[in-house]
């Protein structure tokens, strides 16, 4: 079957075709147009702008998908129908109901959420090399919570934040810290040029909800602590030391959260399958730890590849195929001998 994937829920217009035979997923095409430029002036996505960008791009992304894809025959389309910025929402929903009554194909709406959830299967072998039940973290910047997955399309949120985002908290403490947008990369490069044997700003942020007795989490004290911080030492030190050094700790502070809540819950629950996904899985210290710590546990930990952590519509179109065979697995129909037609509308 070959299905393409549109993604358009925040400032990244995405097409992508995938080709998924049995259980082998091959990606014929990868196409992303980021909107970053535009927005970092703004110090964040500003809705309107993302809307008329993605009315501008989005065309020209699905052409390119298809020219790279070898102009194959479209099966279905999966597009992201929520969450996300309404406007932004519109203009991919809207293309993708479209194309689909052109091509004649079925449309599939996706939560844009499940498609992270399953990105770690994109970097997977096979669709079937991941044993459920599995713990995933999806860490957005618009989420971050503990899932477990009993199989596709069987979800059970066990944990989440109760205020900020992981990927909220990187992007404002690096505003606080001056380093731009989006905050999880430049905090990232930032941390890196910090040296504890020559930097003379020592200190230690807090792991907020590190021991709390449940699964959640919190990150909008820790992005208060930063602030008042920085206010404090300003006249201290210089403001590079000051950058590198808070950046690094805030890192330390936020993956050390992540990754020992996400294990613990894998652990307790008897779980020996762990995933990690969502924009603030590429970052390096917080896979690292993923990593050291699920090899200690004997857990099996998936991670996607970098180019399917950030919003992409390569994992859009692999969770609509999902969200289609298990419809046609309940109907009792073999969904390789399917009839479509346009009216047919999975969202
Ligand atoms: O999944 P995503 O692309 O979009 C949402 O669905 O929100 O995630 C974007 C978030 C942003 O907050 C960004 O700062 C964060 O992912 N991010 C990172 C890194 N790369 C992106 N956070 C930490 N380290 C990174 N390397
Ligand atoms: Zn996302």
């Amino acid at each position: 079957m070959i299905i393409a994937g549109i993604e358009t829920s925040c400032d990244e217009s995405a097409v992508a075709i995938l080709e998924i035979i049995g259980d082998k997923v091959a990606v014929l095409s990868n196409v992303i147009s980021s909107q970053i430029a535009i927005h970092a002036e703004f110090g964040g996505v500003v809705p309107a702008i993302a809307a008329r960008e993605h009315i501008k791009n989005l065309p020209i992304v699905w052409n390119e998908a298809i020219i790279q894809a070898d102009n194959p025959k479209i099966d279905a389309i999966a597009v992201t129908a929520g969450p996300g910025l309404i406007s932004s929402l519109l203009v991919g929903t809207t293309f993708a109901q479209t194309k689909s009554y052109l091509l004649n194909i079925p449309l599939i709406g996706v939560n844009h959420i499940e498609g992270h959830i399953l990105s770690p299967i994109l970097s997977a072998s096979n669709i079937s090399s991941i044993n459920f039940p599995a713990i995933c973290l999806t860490v957005s910047g618009g989420h971050t919570q503990i899932t477990k997955i009993n199989n596709t399309g069987d979800y059970e949120l066990i944990g989440e934040t109760l205020d900020d985002a992981a990927g909220e908290c990187f992007d404002k403490i690096a505003r606080l810290l001056e380093l731009g947008y989006p905050g999880g990369p430049a905090i990232s490069k930032e941390a890196l040029e910090f040296n504890s044997d020559t930097n003379p700003v020592k200190i230690t942020l807090p792991r907020p909800m590190q021991h709390s007795h449940d699964y959640n989490f919190s990150f909008s004290g820790l992005k208060t602590a930063v602030l008042y911080l920085v206010r404090d030492i300003k006249d201290k030190f210089k403001f590079e030391d000051i950058q590198s050094a808070v950046a690094y700790e805030s890192q330390e502070a936020i993956t050390d959260v992540l990754t020992q809540k996400t294990i613990k819950c894998a652990i307790e629950n008897g779980i020996s399958t762990v995933m990690l996904a969502g924009g603030v899985s590429a970052n390096s210290r917080l896979r690292e730890k993923f990593k050291q710590s699920a090899q200690k546990n004997n857990l099996n930990l998936f991670i996607p590849e970098l180019k399917f952590t950030t919003d992409n519509a390569s994992m859009i179109a692999l969770a609509g195929y999902m969200k289609y065979i298990n419809l046609a697995d309940k109907q009792n129909f073999n969904w390789q001998n399917i009839q479509v037609d346009a009216n047919d509308r999975i969202c």
